[in-house]
């Protein structure tokens, strides 16, 4: 079994005092520090991100971030796989660990977005899609706006419905402080905002963001902290990068896949999470992640978010996502995946403050890459 022993994080947002580096060191650092742990005890050095090459002209992550750390002469690298890449990269350590090749790496997910113009990073994400995509003009939102179309005219999902996960999240990311929005909204207020791509507004949006994050993991057989929180399912599944391609687009089948396995691999069910950090890169996102996780049945999981099932202090099953989601906390896009992480470590440790969910036992991670062609689910447990 895989544990977690180090967690780090830096405030996500517009961050134009920080470069890169200050970012990778701030969150490497504190992950170190919360491990209790030097850099020389590190063996194995895993970078996530999406965007450096494109925006940044900035290549060579896993040594570039060593030395900044400093990892002296350790194997480094990077992994990308569009806004899974924080996922995939602890998916790539988990199996390291495994293998016996290292017993402690860190994986650090790092994305710098808002110096760069709107166009340049929209036109950047896409670079997440196919090229018939990127003919036709569309960029992201424009391809979930065609997956919350399909699922309105099949299940009768409503912009309000969607609007209440924004609700929702930017609700939690008001109790985080590390989150880009502080902003309670309203259905109303999303509803009125602009247009993005139709039937999809600002407010249904992830924004553009800076941010980094990094947890420190370790094999079994090394000394651990107590409790120890234990990875226990780590599962990857891949769909067509394009969604013209698939037979149904009112379901990311790359999610059901992951999840069967993650499930099984965990010997659990939906019913036993406790607490999810869930892709709502979209408000569509979330409510299709509801239903690929097996947490609701297909066309109900819009309807039990606007119950408010879902929502901390006043839902009744699984809770979704506390640190705000990247809808209110942000998405820096290679940073999210750990993010995500981060956030289910500190809920099983019971150090989540304002955002704790009350016994938190087991949690789940859920780390899409473009449209659904890469999907990534982790599942962890408290052990006393
Ligand atoms: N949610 C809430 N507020 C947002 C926001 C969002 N997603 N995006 C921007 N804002 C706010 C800004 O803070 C700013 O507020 P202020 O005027 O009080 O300072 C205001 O809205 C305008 O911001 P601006 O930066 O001009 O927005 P924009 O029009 O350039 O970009 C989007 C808005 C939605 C187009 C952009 O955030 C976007 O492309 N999001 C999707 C990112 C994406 O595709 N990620 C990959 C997912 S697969």
């Amino acid at each position: 079994m895989i544990s977690v022993v180090g967690i780090g994080i830096t405030k996500f947002g517009e961050l134009w005092n920080m470069s890169p580096r200050t970012l990778a060191s701030q969150a490497g650092n504190a992950a170190l520090k919360d491990a209790q742990l030097e850099p020389k005890d590190i063996d194995g050095f895993i970078v996530a991100n999406m965007l450096s090459g494109m925006l940044g002209n900035q290549e060579h992550l896993g040594a570039l971030f060593a030395e900044e750390l400093g990892f002296a002469h350790i194997p480094a690298m990077k992994v990308e796989g569009a806004c899974a890449s924080g996922g995939l990269a602890l998916y790539t350590a988990v199996n390291s660990l495994l293998s016996g090749q290292y017993k402690r790496v860190m994986v650090l997910g790092v994305e710098k977005m808002t110096d760069h113009k709107p166009e340049s990073v929209a036109s950047a994400l896409i670079g997440a899609g196919t090229s018939e995509e990127r003919m036709s003009g569309m960029t992201f939102p424009g391809v979930y706006a065609l997956l919350a179309r399909a699922h309105m005219e099949k299940y009768g999902t409503t912009e309000e419905q969607m609007a209440s996960v924004a609700v929702k999240n930017h609700f939690h990311a008001y109790a985080n402080p590390n989150a880009q929005f502080h902003t309670i909204l309203t259905i109303e207020k999303v509803m009125k905002s602009a247009c993005v791509a139709d039937p999809l507004k600002l407010l249904d949006c992830s924004p553009i963001s800076d941010g980094a994050a990094a947890v420190i993991l370790q094999a079994s057989d090394l000394k651990r902290q107590k409790p120890t929180i234990q990875i226990v399912a780590s599962s990857v599944a891949t769909d067509t990068l394009g969604v013209a391609q698939r037979k149904d687009v009112t379901a990311l089948h790359a999610t059901h896949l992951a999840a069967k396995k993650a499930y099984t691999q965990a010997g659990v069910s939906p019913k036993n999470i406790q607490v999810a950090e869930v892709h709502d890169c979209f408000t569509i996102a979330e409510v299709l992640a509801m239903e690929d996780l097996g947490f609701f049945d297909r066309g109900k999981a819009a309807g039990m978010i606007v119950e408010g099932k879902t929502t901390l202090g006043s839902g009744s099953g699984v809770i979704v996502n506390t640190s705000g989601g990247l809808k209110g906390c942000g998405h820096p896009v290679g940073a999210t995946g750990v993010k995500q992480m981060v956030e289910i470590v500190e809920q099983l440790r019971g150090s989540a403050g304002k955002r704790q969910v009350d016994g938190a036992k087991i949690g789940l991670t859920h780390n899409v890459g473009g449209s659904g062609a890469t999907c990534v689910v982790h599942i962890l447990k408290k052990e006393a």
